[in-house]
């Protein structure tokens, strides 16, 4: 059965010459019919080299905006139209421009899980790839860093020279891991690595011996000579790692690491969503050129600051 619907799928996509991209959070199911997976960073730079007439995102909504204001001439699609993200979701222009406006001086810093309407505000966007190496490289060491307050204590820390103030934002999944889960995965696995990604809070950054994206976490553990790793991130990616590497052992740092956004998209959605490219029932992110225009500024300056 699933086989068969990935077989319509890639004959479907040959058809409509359509491009399917997979956030590594995506079912193994969806990453095997995928033309490119991985991390933010990765699906939205690589989104560019395609000379296709369609994009369909696996992924959240912002990953979807991303790619729509990368290839404007383009047709891009959301596979499951109610795939939102949590953290991008928690603000908004309104709140940013009156912060703005007392902190004129600081160079606003946007991680990508923000809204489009959001990034307009914003000087430069970063992911959790790049984050460090972009503020960095950021002339000005006065930065306003939002949403992700746990992402932004982790840039601070690497980056001591900078002034960068932080918001109470981020991602509910991540934050939710306490240091008491860390210290209780560490003494079940002595032997294992605790990977983790940024978006948790710095407690439990502190006890892990990788930080980083999804895609790092991945190469990490794939590289490592280790034989067990403890995984910090949406519980995706331990199965995956499972499956690519099932010499190793990887065990799961919280059963709460459940992305319910990244979860909802299915196969069957992606099948639909070629169906319907052309008979306007599947999900089209719709742009104006004002608001491509504008939101476009920062994820440029990313991919200059971080390529
Ligand atoms: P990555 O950029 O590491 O893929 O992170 C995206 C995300 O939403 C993690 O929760
Ligand atoms: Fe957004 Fe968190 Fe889900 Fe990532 S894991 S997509 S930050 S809600």
């Amino acid at each position: 059965m699933i086989k068969d619907i990935q077989e319509q799928i890639i004959k479907l996509k040959k058809e409509k010459n359509a491009v399917i991209l997979a956030h590594s959070y995506q079912s193994h199911e969806i990453l095997e019919v995928a033309d490119e997976t991985g991390d933010s960073y990765a699906l939205s730079v690589a989104a560019k080299k395609y000379d296709c007439d369609s994009f369909i995102m696996c992924g959240v909504h912002f990953m979807a905006e991303t790619v729509k204001m990368l290839s404007p001439h383009k047709r891009v699609f959301l596979a499951n139209s109610q795939a939102g993200c949590a953290m991008a979701d928690q603000m908004d222009k309104e709140l940013i421009i009156p912060i703005k406006e007392r902190e004129p001086d600081r160079t606003v810093v946007a991680y990508i899980n923000t809204t489009a309407d959001l990034k307009t505000v914003c000087d430069v966007c970063v992911t959790s790839s790049t984050a460090v190496e972009i503020c960095k490289k950021i002339k000005n060491n006065k930065i306003l860093f939002i949403p992700d307050c746990n992402l932004g204590a982790f840039v601070k820390k690497q980056l001591p020279e900078k002034d960068i103030m932080l918001l109470k934002g981020g991602c509910p999944i991540h934050a939710a891991v306490t240091r008491e889960e860390a210290e209780q995965a560490k003494k079940l696995h002595p032997n294992a690595p605790l990977l983790v990604h940024p978006e948790c809070r710095p407690e439990v950054c502190e006890l892990a011996d990788y930080v980083g994206s999804t895609s790092g976490i991945m190469n990490y553990a794939k590289s490592s000579d280790e034989k067990e790793f403890i995984i910090g991130t949406e519980i995706s990616i331990t199965q995956h790692l499972q499956f690519d590497c099932p010499e190793k052992d990887f065990y799961d740092l919280s059963k709460g690491l459940i992305c319910p956004n990244m979860r909802i998209t299915t196969l069957t959605d992606v099948y639909k969503t070629l169906l319907g490219l052309d008979n306007g029932k599947a999900f089209e992110i719709k742009m104006s050129d004002e608001l491509i225009k504008k939101a476009r500024v920062c994820i440029d300056e990313m991919i200059k600051l971080g390529g």
